[in-house]
């Protein structure tokens, strides 16, 4: 390979990059990787719009029409490079175990040997950006600093969106403070001279590899989101989990919200969705007719860091600055807040393409009430109705993404940036489930509410490559992102709960929700999306003490009357339909759960087995 050899390279690190320990890494990933060139990223507006005029130029963005989309652009990937690849994501802890039996795991050696020949001479012809990162507001004694190296100007672009990214960081790290490295590339050297013959260049194979006793992040052969905007799944909730085992905290796959009553009293709930099950929707929800004075504001929408405080309380901040959200399905009906926040200063990743320049995706027809007559769908091919309706043809792919900074939402919670976080009142738990799972229940206690994470189950999502719609156990909707052994992660949960009961706490009620079950005409019954907030509501008033509620076999349900239906019509049998505990249903979830546990027998907490059993009694009671 023609590359330049690192002597040939100057590292150059501008004057206000202070720690030897980073330049030494930069420029020994840049005598590994051979880069052509080297850009350390400010994080300025200037760089912003100075890669995405490079990434217009290179073909893989498309300027919107600024009159209809002011500041954005739309990426169309590789159609092999569209989602999370969890076959192809590692964590390479020193003993097999501690990786456990829900992760991909290799010896750290191992995995370092394989690399190595992969990413000797990967960035060749192309640039490498160093781009430093916060999670987290900048200086929160929470926060934690990554630097992540690219040779995508893609990832720096979006990282300036998702994250506090840039020179204030450097500050923040100084001289002797400490990062997490971040090495990534999409594996597409280009030969002296060579241009690059697609927009978006990548690897069939892909590696995305953690090392949690070193915590160190490689990822190799994808240009995707969660596969390259390292921050994020990689950094926040595979590493960051392995830290807050280490110390005492929570690395969780949840939104945080703020909502308030209109007496004025604020509650702040987290709530864990699978991949793609509305996560975003819900942190933005807009009460509904017969909420009025309610206000609902967002914290985060994917990702929280949760801290005990010596007071007991449970803190929570959202370690990221931006959204990478599902566009599909998004409209001003499901998501009003959202679509606000993409008017303008966005990146699409594999939506359509209008005649006049915008985006488009499936479901935006239930605002305009028709079709486009004509589209470029996301494999940059002509897209009509008749087409659609007689091949099926998706104009956005399933996964199709938005980027956008937080600030962009109407919705935005005054305290997002707070470095002291929220304190968390209440916890949700919700899989995808057509059958068996209730609408809403209140766990009895912390263990209980532990038992209901991890046994969570869900119908798989376009999220990551893989089969459709089957059901999977996502325990804490966490199951691609834990980054230790998932019975030592229960076992986490519990002594947490355990340590914060001793100390006289008033630990955050836990609630298990399921939006999705169908009728016997396989229509999803409840209505969801800014409805949602009639449950929300409902599980506030249990914390006030004003709904009592009914014992139940799986937990505390509402009583039909202790709902507010103001405003929507949904009868006394249709709660029946997403509320009943059918014992027959529930005999064979508890054996799935059986199952589910024998895959996890390796320490697992005795305390899920006992309540196992109890939930067994009930049921056959
Ligand atoms: C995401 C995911 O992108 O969970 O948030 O896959
Ligand atoms: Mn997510």
């Amino acid at each position: 390979m023609n590359a330049p050899t690192p002597h040939d390279l100057n590292i150059q690190a501008p004057a206000y990059v202070k720690n030897a320990r980073l330049i030494a890494w930069v420029a020994d990933m840049a005598a590994l990787c051979k880069p052509a060139k080297i850009h350390w990223c400010d994080g300025s507006q200037e760089e912003y719009d100075r890669l995405c005029q490079q990434l217009v130029e290179a073909g893989t963005f498309k300027r919107l029409n600024p009159a209809k989309r002011p500041n954005s652009y739309l990426a169309c990937s590789d159609p092999s490079d569209v989602a999370r690849v969890e076959g192809r994501t590692f964590i390479c802890s020193e003993k097999k175990e501690d990786a456990g039996p829900t992760n991909n795991w290799m010896a750290p050696a191992e995995m370092r040997a394989t690399l190595k020949p992969l990413f000797d001479g990967c960035m060749a012809g192309r640039t490498m950006y160093v781009i430093p990162f916060s999670m987290g507001p900048l200086g929160s004694p929470i926060a934690q600093i990554g630097v992540e190296l690219s040779d995508s100007a893609y990832v720096a672009v979006n990282m300036k969106l998702m994250t506090r990214m840039g020179r204030a960081v450097h500050d923040v790290i100084g001289a002797e403070g400490g990062f997490v490295p971040c090495m990534h590339t999409v594996g597409a050297p280009l030969a002296a001279g060579e241009k690059d013959k697609t927009a978006w260049p990548c690897n069939e194979t892909k590696y995305i590899v953690h090392y949690p006793e070193t915590r160190e992040i490689w990822s190799y052969g994808s240009g995707y989101g969660g596969n390259a905007l390292l921050g994020k799944k990689c950094l926040a909730l595979r590493i960051a989990s392995t830290m807050g085992r280490d110390e005492g905290w929570l690395a969780e796959h949840m939104l945080i919200l703020g909502v308030q009553n209109p007496e004025g009293k604020k509650y702040h709930v987290a709530a864990a969705f699978p991949s793609a099950c509305g996560k975003t929707n819900f942190s933005m929800l807009v009460p509904p007719q017969g909420f009025e004075g309610w206000k609902v504001t967002t914290i985060g929408d994917d990702i929280a860091w949760i801290k005990p405080q010596a007071d007991g309380t449970l803190r929570a901040i959202n370690p990221e600055a931006g959204y990478f959200g599902v566009a599909p399905g998004t409209n001003m009906q499901t998501n009003p807040n959202c679509m606000l926040s993409l008017a303008r200063d966005v990146i699409f990743t594999n939506v359509a393409l209008t005649d006049d320049g915008d985006v488009w995706w499936e479901g935006m027809e239930k605002d305009t009430g028709h079709l486009p007559a004509h589209l470029i769908d996301w494999k940059g091919q002509d897209w009509t109705p008749a087409l659609a309706k007689e091949t099926g043809a998706k104009a956005a792919h399933p996964n199709a993404r938005f980027t956008c900074a937080a600030t962009n939402n109407p919705a935005l919670d005054p305290a997002w940036d707070d470095p002291a976080g929220v304190t968390i009142d209440a916890m949700i738990f919700g899989g995808r489930r057509s059958t068996t799972v209730p609408l809403v229940t209140e766990a009895r206690d912390w263990q209980e509410g532990v038992y209901m994470a991890a046994t969570m189950g869900s119908e798989t999502t376009a999220a990551a490559v893989g089969q459709q719609g089957v059901v999977r156990r996502d325990p804490f909707a966490m199951l691609p992102f834990t980054g230790y052994n998932m019975s030592d992660y229960f076992q986490h949960w519990l002594s947490l709960g355990e340590k914060l009961a001793a100390q006289g706490a008033t630990l955050p009620r836990i609630y298990c929700v399921n939006w999705f079950r169908k009728g016997g005409d396989g229509k999803f019954v409840w209505p969801g999306y800014g409805e949602n907030m009639r449950v929300l509501k409902w599980m506030l008033d249990r914390i006030e003490g004003r709904a009592q509620g009914r014992q139940t076999a799986f937990g505390i349900a509402p009583h039909y009357a202790e709902i507010n239906w103001q405003g929507l019509d949904f009868s006394a049998t249709q709660f029946d339909t997403v509320t009943r505990l059918d014992a027959a249903a529930w005999g064979e979830e508890l054996k799935l759960h059986d199952a589910h546990f024998e895959k996890l027998a390796w320490h697992l907490p005795q305390a899920l087995l006992d309540i196992r059993a109890a939930l067994a009694q009930r049921i056959h009671a």
